[in-house]
């Protein structure tokens, strides 16, 4: 099966109350993990690239390494540009055979927002792929940009009906309070859900996204503070806030520190109990069975799109 946009993902995840992970991938040990998972469970997946991701593997690797999972799984998968910064890098995704590609104007103004999405949105269409865009802006780090939790700001919900009319965009993230990387709350976690809400009474049917989106899951946090690493603090979204925004119009929920723990943490504990090992596959092997294990509860446990494929 060739790459699918994520139309028809989106659709059937609104109308079932479920919604799709959407992984970001840097190597070949993160895409087997991810898709051994989805393909035991029968999932739909995303894997999303981001512009740090192509500046480390190369977009025409990442892009083969997917070929290869389509192959091997079968599965509806769509490859996604994770926050496109301009329109050049949107342009050569969908040069480069992505289906999907998000362009990331939440650090402009709205109508430079507007307008840099609106040109995004033509080129992809008139070659068949599908344009998520950011309003409001997550607080953490990415792509080596730090925003700072004074720097963030939510979503307006008032601003949405008048952004995806005059961008003609296929969905929209939002920010309601998750934040990039591993620390996202100093305290107990809360979200804005009346915003969420109020979104989706204003966009009814279309598909929203939900950014960082990890649970920083205490057990790979402890495996890392365990083995030599230090990471007090850390603390992600919970499960059960994931659960009720994937019921809700959020078709798209983003993870990428999960995997990013999972992997460092089971490395870290592999050297420790096996210091003189030195052979990659040794240690890249249970680094990639801790991808699959983790993606294969979020699929079935959080998002609820095992078996939708
Ligand atoms: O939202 C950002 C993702 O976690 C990707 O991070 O730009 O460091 O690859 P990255
Ligand atoms: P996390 O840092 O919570 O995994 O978020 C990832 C993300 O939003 C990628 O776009
Ligand atoms: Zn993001």
């Amino acid at each position: 099966m060739p790459l699918v946009t994520s139309t028809q993902m989106f659709k059937k995840a609104y109308e079932g109350g479920y919604a799709i992970g959407a992984f970001n991938v840097n190597n070949m040990e993160i895409i087997q993990g991810i898709t051994e998972a989805a393909q035991e469970l029968n999932a739909p997946l995303i894997l999303q690239v981001s512009k740090g991701a192509r500046a480390y593997a190369n977009a025409t690797y990442l892009r083969k390494l997917v070929d290869a999972a389509l192959e091997e799984t079968g599965l509806p998968i769509c490859l996604h540009l994770d926050h496109g910064d301009t329109f050049e890098t949107c342009k050569s995704c969908i040069d480069g055979g992505f289906t999907s590609v998000m362009i990331d104007g939440s650090h402009h103004s709205f109508e430079d927002n507007i307008k840099e999405t609106k040109r995004v949105v033509q080129y992809a269409h008139d070659h068949g792929v599908v344009v998520e865009a950011e309003l409001g802006r997550l607080a953490g780090v990415e792509d080596d940009i730090s925003v700072s939790a004074e720097d963030s700001s939510y979503t307006r919900p008032e601003e949405v009906e008048e952004f995806v009319s005059k961008t003609g965009v296929d969905s929209l993230a939002i920010a309601i309070g998750t934040s990039h990387g591993a620390f996202k709350f100093t305290s107990e976690p809360s979200l804005r859900f009346d915003i969420l809400e109020e979104v989706q009474r204003k966009l009814p049917g279309f598909p929203i996204v939900l950014h960082g989106a990890s649970s920083v899951i205490p057990e790979f946090v402890q495996m890392i503070n365990e083995y030599g690493g230090s990471m007090p603090g850390a603390m992600g979204v919970p499960e059960d806030m994931l659960r009720q925004a994937a019921k809700s119009s959020v078709c798209k929920i983003n993870i990428d520190s999960d995997l990013r723990l999972a992997m460092t943490g089971t490395i870290r504990k592999y050297f420790a109990e096996n210091p003189g090992h030195f052979d990659p596959r040794q240690y890249l092997s249970p680094a990639r069975a801790a991808i699959k294990g983790l993606v294969m509860n979020k699929l079935t446990n959080v998002l609820g799109c095992d078996g939708k494929a």
